[in-house]
């Protein structure tokens, strides 16, 4: 039966005690209302580990002032319920006041790999993310994290931040999980409208166009992202906030040339929603 844990010093308890019995704790973090991407990560951190623990917390310090926290979707009741068919044994899902006393100074900042990309336009975001998770990596005291390539600049922060400061936790990338259309899931979609989700779908069909055309030779960065700003704007509900095509291991851009393994990423608002989604193309 899955057990659903509100407060720090009862999950502390908890995890001290399977460690005692030699168990290998997985964790997968959120902040809730899953689709299959979410379950996804979870079954693989079943596969890997004896326990598995998910949190659902939805982190005001990785939101902008004019961003989505307040209206974030939450259905606590129907994670708690998709979480337990997966077989996690613990929910953690703590309150703002657990997580962030009044007096709360105290900050991790990843500085390079928070930089360009989503970090451009989303300033304080990955500092807020690389906190966050510092916290629930200290309260979990996991052996192994599995996060979602979906936010991949996040994955990268993540691996960084774990390396940089020894935490002894392996981190795992998963794969995106698509609807079938191909629109990365993500819980901002409920946002959208019919309409909507139609242009929602210039995302993925544009890195389908690019993956093809790298594929095919070419390799100047200049058309590929040409080709991508098409697509994208021949639907009239999107507007492109960046298209990144560069390096999937530092975030360096390709300026001159597509030569190595190539990471493209989007952020394209569709009216009021903002989407992201990206693919990685290897070079043989
Ligand atoms: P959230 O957006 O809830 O995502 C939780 C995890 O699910 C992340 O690792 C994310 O990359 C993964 N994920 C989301 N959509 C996915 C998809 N379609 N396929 C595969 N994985 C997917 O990311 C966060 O929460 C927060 O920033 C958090 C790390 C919890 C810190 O607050």
């Amino acid at each position: 039966m899955i057990k659903v844990v509100n407060h720090i010093p009862e999950i502390r308890e908890i995890i001290n005690n399977w460690k005692s019995q030699g168990f290998k704790v997985g964790f997968v973090p959120t902040m809730g209302y899953f689709h299959e991407g979410h379950l996804s990560l979870m079954r693989e951190a079943k596969r890997l580990s004896d326990k598995v623990v998910v949190s659902i917390f939805v982190n005001p310090t990785q939101f902008g002032p004019n961003e989505d926290l307040d209206k974030y979707p939450r259905d606590i009741k129907r994670d708690i319920d998709l979480a337990q068919k997966v077989g996690v044994d613990i929910i953690f899902a703590p309150d703002a006041t657990q997580m962030y006393d009044p007096d709360f100074q105290t900050w991790v900042t990843v500085e390079k790999l928070s930089q360009g990309l989503c970090g451009d336009f989303r300033p304080r975001h990955f500092k807020g993310v690389a906190t966050v998770v510092t916290k629930l990596f200290n309260i979990v005291q996991p052996d192994i994290s599995v996060f979602g390539q979906k936010d991949y600049q996040q994955l990268l922060v993540i691996k960084r931040l774990v390396k940089d400061l020894n935490m002894p936790i392996e981190i795992i990338g998963h794969p995106i999980v698509r609807e079938k259309d191909g629109l990365a899931m993500s819980s901002r979609n409920t946002y959208l409208s019919s309409k909507e989700r139609e242009n929602a779908l210039s995302l993925y069909k544009s890195l389908i166009h690019a993956k093809n055309l790298i594929e095919q030779g070419e390799s100047s960065p200049e058309k590929v992202i040409d080709e991508i700003r098409n697509i994208i704007e021949s639907y009239p509900l999107t507007r492109i906030e960046y298209i990144f095509l560069g390096d999937p291991e530092n975030l360096a851009p390709y300026h001159k040339q597509i030569k190595k393994d190539v990471l493209i990423a989007l952020a394209v608002w569709v009216g009021n929603t903002r989407l992201i989604d990206n693919i990685i193309i290897k070079i043989s």
